[in-house]
């Protein structure tokens, strides 16, 4: 199979699995990415039984209200059953790298208000340590080169994501060559950086279940069992 027949195969089992959980009327939180496109484009099925969706970007934002999806802003809702993303890499305890994409703040704050996170990925994204892929850092403009040194500090190395501004206005730094032996740690050390918006580290709060997509098929993992 083709990682994007993987892609494809994940995002049916999470639109399953939304049909299954989510109370009619509820809503949704949709990550943005590859694997998240193809999960909107599956859950145009189901659109009349969700209440709305939460997006967390302008670009998976275009692609619900495409669909016919109502989008919600995230200040007129108080709660939000599931929230579905990809990410770049998933560690055994369910820690995430997450930013390939740049949405890594929004993604946060949908991910911090929703009460199960479900992560979809191909099985390529599954690692023992994170930190091969680099590790996005969402940062003020001003304080770039200041945040660049301080990652430094830590064993990394920095290189600003050329062309590139957040739907906050704000700029990506992709740290190259870290080995995440501790994702909370690391996590809370970068975002005490002052200029640091987040960092694409999902592990104080990661992922409760994983929808996992290879040749065999998807499998299901539960935080509960790990954590
Ligand atoms: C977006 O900012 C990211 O966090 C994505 O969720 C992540 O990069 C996974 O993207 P793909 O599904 O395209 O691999």
């Amino acid at each position: 199979m083709t990682q994007d027949e993987l892609k494809q195969a994940v995002a049916r089992a999470a639109r399953d699995y939304v049909a299954d959980r989510l109370p009619v009327g509820e809503i949704l939180g949709v990550g943005t990415g590859s694997t998240a496109n193809f999960f909107i484009d599956e859950i145009a099925a189901i659109k009349d039984r969700l209440g709305g969706a939460v997006a967390s970007s302008e670009a998976t934002a275009q692609r619900l209200a495409g669909h016919g999806i109502r989008v919600l802003d995230l200040n007129d809702i108080d709660a939000m059953g599931i929230y579905v993303d990809g990410a770049d890499e998933i560690d055994g305890s369910m820690a995430m790298v997450k930013g390939g994409g740049g949405a890594l703040t929004r993604e946060k704050i949908v991910a911090a208000v929703a009460g199960t996170f479900v992560c979809i990925c191909d099985a390529s994204k599954r690692v023992q340590t994170m930190g091969r892929f680099p590790l996005p850092v969402e940062v003020i403009p001003m304080a770039s080169a200041y945040v660049s040194r301080e990652l430094a500090k830590l064993g990394g190395t920095p290189k600003l994501r050329e062309g590139m501004v957040t739907d906050n206005g704000n700029l990506i730094l992709d740290v190259h060559g870290l080995a995440i032996a501790d994702p909370v740690g690391l996590e809370t050390r970068i975002n005490q950086i002052v200029g640091v918006v987040t960092n694409g580290l999902f592990a104080e709060r990661g992922a409760d279940v994983l929808l996992l997509a290879s040749a065999e098929g998807v499998q299901t993992f539960y935080a509960d069992a790990v954590r």
